[in-house]
């Protein structure tokens, strides 16, 4: 038990967690109004569990290889999710989680659950995407906070973040302007979501009681 009255929130990584850090940073400043109650990896090795602890944070592995099938890693990682959270929490964010949720987290989670993609979603799904913009001549790129469903990267969108790609654009050097708006977007949609003003209702995102008809977009600055 905690006797910090904030809404609960949990983050899913599989990785480095500079999205993590950002929703750290944001809970520490006041600016996102929800505490971070846990941190689960699939991955032992990912660095941003040593960065949840080192920020006070409880962070568990746990490793989908050890259970049977996906309904029982799903189900273990559901009932982990709330007993961190002492029941459920008010957003359940993947934070560049690498893995498909299609079982009990998503049941268990759904209008809860939020995921940040590096892409102007609907356009590059999947992976590599940071390539694949370039590949195909895009003048501008991004990325998406959007809500969970079955259907990989194909949940309702919520906010985007776009950047214009310069002529000498690698790979790495869009991929690096866009995760820097992803520290931006991802902790706004978490925010909504965690006080309420952000909701799913039959497939629609409301925010603030209206219908979004397309995502919230913030540009790069
Ligand atoms: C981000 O680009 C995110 O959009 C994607 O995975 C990456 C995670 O980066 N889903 P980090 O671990 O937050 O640094």
């Amino acid at each position: 038990m905690t006797d910090d009255a904030r809404p609960a929130i949990v983050v899913l990584i599989s990785g480095t967690g500079t999205n993590l850090k950002a929703l750290i940073d944001s809970a520490a400043s006041g600016e996102l109004p929800a505490r971070i109650a846990a941190v689960f990896s699939d991955r032992g090795d990912a660095p941003g569990l040593r960065r949840a602890r080192e920020a006070g944070i409880e962070a568990h592995h746990v490793e989908p290889q050890s259970f049977a099938d996906r309904d029982a890693y799903e189900s273990a990682l559901a009932d982990a999710i709330e007993a961190a959270a002492d029941g459920p929490p008010a957003a359940v964010v993947l934070a560049g989680f690498m893995r498909i949720l299609r079982g009990e987290v998503l049941r268990r989670f759904a209008g809860r659950l939020l995921n940040i993609h590096p892409s102007l979603l609907p356009k590059y799904r999947g992976l590599d995407t940071h390539a694949r913009a370039l590949a195909a001549g895009e003048e501008g790129h991004g990325a998406t906070v959007h809500f969970v469903t079955e259907e990989l990267d194909a949940g309702p969108r919520i906010i985007q973040f776009r950047v214009a790609v310069r002529p000498d654009d690698t790979a790495q050097t869009l991929a690096a302007r866009v995760l820097r708006g992803e520290h931006r977007i991802l902790p706004q949609a978490v925010g909504w979501l965690a006080t309420g003003r952000l909701r799913l209702e039959g497939g629609e995102v409301m925010l603030d009681g209206r219908r979004l008809d397309a995502p919230v977009v913030v540009e790069d600055r």
